[in-house]
């Protein structure tokens, strides 16, 4: 639940003439299982999705195309990171405000989580987490 634990992951890259490639291995490159994948994609400019936090969910970010920024926030301070390469993942640990914002033209955001979709997991308003935090 720390902002430290926050890490930009360097996913494995088979480099090739023929196109490079790279995967991930739940528990292996992520510390966890993945019960869960989503992405984001056609998101129109300006607009910001994932202002919210999870009680539990844990999960990694990859800008599979194209570039966006996660703000990342443990109610204290914030750290912002530029996603820009399809073979890094940034691993965040639950009970973080996160949201992600300034996505190019023709971005992909994958997303994948260690919990399966529930409405209860997530810190919808900014004040609730605070609250949350204990701060
Ligand atoms: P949400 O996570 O709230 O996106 P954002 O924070 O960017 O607004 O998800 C948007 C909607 O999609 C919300 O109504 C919940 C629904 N949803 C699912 O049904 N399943 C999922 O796995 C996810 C991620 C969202």
């Amino acid at each position: 639940m720390s902002i430290s634990e926050v890490k930009l992951i360097n996913l494995p890259k088979i480099k090739d003439p023929r196109g490079n490639l790279s995967f991930i291995e739940e528990e292996k490159h992520i510390p966890f299982k993945i019960e869960r994948i989503y992405w984001i994609y056609d998101v129109p400019g300006g607009e910001v999705r994932g202002g919210h936090a999870f009680k539990k969910q844990q999960e990694l970010i990859v800008a599979l195309s194209g570039s966006f920024d996660v703000l990342v926030d443990n109610g204290k301070e914030q750290i912002s990171y530029s996603l820009n390469r399809s073979y890094y993942g940034l691993f965040l640990p639950a009970g973080l405000w996160r949201e992600m914002l300034n996505f190019s033209t023709n971005s992909l955001a994958l997303i994948l989580s260690s919990t399966p979709f529930s409405e209860e997991d997530y810190i919808r308003e900014y004040p609730d987490f605070i609250k949350f935090k204990g701060i």
